[in-house]
């Protein structure tokens, strides 16, 4: 049911934890079934130095959730913005139609952690 980027994820999930000190970070919870997303982002100059993420959920959030930190580290903040569900689905080998929401979570978590960073930045 799921492909192997997907249970390699799962497995070995990349960029797990937490920052210290960060630029953002965004929190969603599906409240369907539970599932709680939390993403940290470091920005300088524009670009997403460093991303780490916490996810308490099923494993599609967690592959998707380490996919997309992937995916975002090193760009700036504009490329960061076009990820997209369909976009980390994409670069899983695609997910079961049933489990597209849970990666819903994790473009929508790195999404609101870019929008924390940006409210902060107009505040200064
Ligand atoms: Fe809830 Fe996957 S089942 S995020």
């Amino acid at each position: 049911m799921y492909s192997e980027k997907v249970m390699d994820h799962f497995n070995n999930p990349r960029n797990v934890g937490e920052i210290q000190d960060c630029s953002g970070v965004g929190e969603v919870g599906n409240p369907v079934c539970g599932d709680i997303m939390k993403i940290f982002i470091q920005v300088e100059d524009n670009i997403i130095k460093d991303i780490k993420f916490k996810t308490f959920g099923c494993g599609a959030a967690i592959a998707t959730s380490s996919m997309v930190t992937e995916m975002a580290k090193g760009k700036t903040i504009e490329e960061a913005l076009k990820i997209t569900k369909q976009s980390v689905a994409d670069k899983l080998d695609g997910l079961p139609p049933q489990k597209m929401h849970c990666s819903n979570l994790a473009a929508d978590a790195l999404h609101k952690a870019i929008e924390d960073y940006q409210n902060s930045q107009e505040k200064k």
